[in-house]
């Protein structure tokens, strides 16, 4: 009772917080016309033509996005605050997806390293400089789940794993956002894209979805519901339409599920331009029915396509759309302008000394950096040890400052950026000798003029250390691929490396996996960077020379063949598995009979094995897990249980292991996938230093959308296992009541 008494007294001052925020809304809104409302629903992209000043004047402009100059955003923030009839401040948003001056590694870099510290610094270093230019509103992070190596976009992305995308997308939320929106160094988040964006058909930019329902509630909403519960003051509407419902015009999702199942508050942004996209979709005739639609369906503010701005005061008046749901949309809207304090501290602090690459953010940058390489191959080249005095260092991505910062960096500078070549030369240049050679210009040069240089440079030297991958502008939006091996001349230029019979470490810098199974073939090494942004560099070479050991895991599955695409860990079983010992297309005899090879699912000329399997990644040392044990066997609703197992540093470097937890749960209402991700941690450990690791489970961690669309945690007999990738074998299981 004493104690049910004491969390009253904590949640009474929030509740009245709660309704002092709604009382202040209402007030506001009480006092605006219907233009204002729906001036408050339409944002614009910033220009510099000066058109904008008299829509902000006039209350017909809520919201800019794509202004970072502090003078310019108070001078237009002054217009809106004390010219406008009711001074209500205007929101800047503008995408800082992986850092804002400070470029941290694309967000699937910064997922393989499976580390929410990381990620939540980071978005908190972002946060802190965007803030200070006059940013209040990211439009990040992206949770969509991607199993397709050919959509660009997935760099922006946290993997194809459900649990991870979650537990990463919170984190980011949370660091954005800070203890309180209205602290200067915090903005507002917006997770996107609503929903299923990434499994766009054939990893086509842009492209339909056709997700049905238990794989949407299971897989693509899951990382939305967590960042929802994690706080996250917006949302933003997907490009795709979903089984032909265009998400901008996604009433179930917007309203039933966003709203009224999880209890959002925060205000939804359309994409850019998606609410007339409708037209394109065939879902709309005109921007008029547009406009109608989404409204209706619940998208509270829209970005850029002014068909809000021009058609809300006929549909309200035709009763097309009604003057509540327009108030809806308006609260929505102003709750978060509160929330961020504009109404009290609308201007930047121009005097404020810069935190724009600060010393921490660096370092916090080569942090996240060091952690998201994944060492891929290793047959002891690495680390470079003092035998080695000469490297070549060959490859167009060895100094591609701008490249690898990678996609979406509109306010990161290559100036200011630090490239292997750079670092090494930096930090190493005075015990080795690196003789610096492209061989090719740039990722996608079919030119070999240069390759022959390369050889030369490589053929005196004690070590080859060739950077190849991606540039930039291969991966992100629109920015889609057919054929995912390396471009240009680079495979030839690797051929030729090979061929001198040196010592070979290949780094693939690269935006998404490539192909590199011939690359991997001719490599004594193999670093796997996804863009690792401004301090990639340093992080690079300290990885070389041991000054780190590598701890990075695949943040999703690495197919050999575009051909098996989608991969991923994850799948259902089918009713006819792959063995692994099935008869491959070489094998095959002359004439064999039809039925004799057996019938299992997979490919005759490529198995159904993936190169590397999710969460796979190599160290400097090895690890040993054993004795995998749980404190109970059966388990009722509601109660927890714990694995525990040991694990050992069997190698003779000081390193870090992320343990990853797995769960299959053997029979339900609807078919399981083989394996789930529930749980992972990074553990440190000594040479030869041995931990052990728990990992608690509730029952609500095994709860899904089953054959009833309730989200329950079935009975029945679950298997476990912790290891170092998704193909651990080292196995438990416990029964469920
Ligand atoms: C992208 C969004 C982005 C928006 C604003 C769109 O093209 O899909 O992710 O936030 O532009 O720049």
């Amino acid at each position: 009772m004493k104690n049910l008494l004491f969390f009253a007294c904590l949640l009474l001052p929030l509740g009245m917080h709660a309704q002092q925020e709604e009382q202040r809304i209402n007030d506001l809104l009480s006092k605006m016309t219907l233009e204002e409302k729906i001036g408050q629903m339409n944002q614009l992209s910033y220009d510099r033509s000066g058109d904008l000043d008299a829509g902000i004047r006039s209350g017909q402009i809520g919201s800019l996005l794509n202004i970072v100059d502090p003078a310019e955003v108070n001078r237009l923030q002054a217009i809106a605050v004390k010219e406008s009839r009711l001074g209500i401040p205007l929101i800047i948003g503008r995408d800082v997806i992986h850092g804002f001056k400070t470029i941290f590694p694309i967000p699937i870099g910064q997922a393989a390293a499976f580390n929410p510290g990381i990620v939540e610094e980071g978005a908190a270093i972002a946060a802190a400089e965007a803030r200070s230019m006059g940013v209040h509103w990211t439009f990040a992070p992206m949770l969509d789940i991607s199993r397709d190596p050919r959509w660009g976009r997935l760099a922006e992305g946290l993997g194809e794993d459900p649990y991870l995308a979650s537990v990463l997308g919170s984190a980011m939320v949370r660091g954005f956002q800070g203890k309180n929106l209205s602290d200067n160094t915090s903005i507002a988040a917006c997770i996107k894209h609503f929903v299923a964006y990434g499994a766009a058909e054939g990893g086509r930019d842009y492209n339909s979805t056709n997700i049905p329902p238990y794989l949407m509630r299971n897989v693509y909403l899951p990382p939305f519901k967590a960042a929802v519960e994690a706080g996250a003051a917006t949302l933003m509407t997907s490009f795709n339409d979903n089984d032909g419902i265009p998400a901008s015009g996604n009433t179930f999702l917007l309203r039933n599920v966003l709203r009224d199942e999880w209890k959002f508050d925060g205000f939804v942004v359309s994409d850019w331009a998606s609410i007339t996209e409708m037209i394109a979709h065939g879902f709309c005739a005109d921007p008029k029915e547009a406009a109608m639609k989404a409204t209706n369906a619940g998208v509270d503010m829209e970005m850029v396509s002014r068909s809000y701005i021009r058609n809300l005061p006929a549909l309200i008046k035709e009763g097309k759309v009604s003057v509540q749901t327009v108030d809806e949309a308006v609260r929505n809207i102003l709750r978060i302008k509160f929330r961020l304090g504009l109404f009290d501290h609308p201007y930047v602090d121009v005097a404020k000394p810069s935190v724009l690459y600060a010393e921490a953010h660096l370092k916090a940058a080569q942090k996240a950096a060091e952690e998201s390489v994944v060492l891929l191959k290793n047959t002891g080249v690495l680390p470079l040890n003092n035998t080695v005095k000469t490297i070549a260092l060959i490859g167009p991505m060895a100094d591609a400052p701008h490249d690898q910062l990678g996609t979406w960096v509109f306010d990161g500078e290559k100036a200011r950026t630090i490239t292997p070549l750079a670092a090494l030369q930096q930090q190493y240049g005075q015990q080795v000798k690196i003789n610096y050679e492209k061989g090719v210009a740039y990722s996608r040069d079919n030119n070999t003029s240069g390759i022959a240089a390369a050889v030369k440079a490589a053929q005196s030297a004690d070590v080859v250390v060739a950077v190849v991958g991606e540039e930039a502008i291969l991966s992100g939006e629109a920015h889609s691929l057919a054929a995912w091996e390396l471009k240009g001349a680079q495979k030839q230029l690797i051929a030729e490396l090979k061929k001198t019979g040196k010592p070979l470490v290949i780094i693939v810098i690269a935006g998404r996996p490539l192909a590199i199974q011939h690359e991997l073939d001719a490599a004594d090494a193999m670093l796997y960077s996804f863009h690792p942004g401004t301090m990639g560099g340093p992080a690079l070479a300290g990885i070389l020379f041991g000054k780190v050991a590598p701890s990075g895991k695949l943040p999703m599955t690495f197919p050999k063949e575009m051909g098996q695409i989608p991969m991923y860990y994850n799948h259902n079983n089918t009713g006819r598995p792959f063995r692994g010992n099935e008869t491959m297309i070489d094998d095959i005899p002359l004439e064999a009979a039809q039925t004799s090879l057996g019938n299992s699912s997979y490919y005759l000329d490529a198995g159904a094995a993936p190169l590397f399997p999710f969460g796979f990644g190599l160290s400097y040392s090895t690890f040993d897990y054993t004795n995998l044990r749980l404190d109970k066997t059966t388990l009722k609703q509601g109660e927890t249980l714990t694995a525990t197992v040991t694990l050992k540093n069997t190698g003779s470097y000081e390193a870090t292991e992320v343990a990853q937890l797995y769960i299959r749960d053997l029979v339900g209402s609807i078919a399981r996938p083989v394996k789930e991700l529930k749980g992972f941690k990074r553990v440190a450990l000594k040479a030869g230093e041995s931990a052990e690791v728990s990992f608690t489970l509730h029952t609500d961690d095994l709860a899904f959308y089953g054959i009833d669309m309730k989200e329950v945690a079935e009975p029945g007999a679950f298997k476990l296992w912790i290891g170092g990738d998704s193909n651990t074998k080292l196995e438990t299981g416990f029964t469920l009541e």
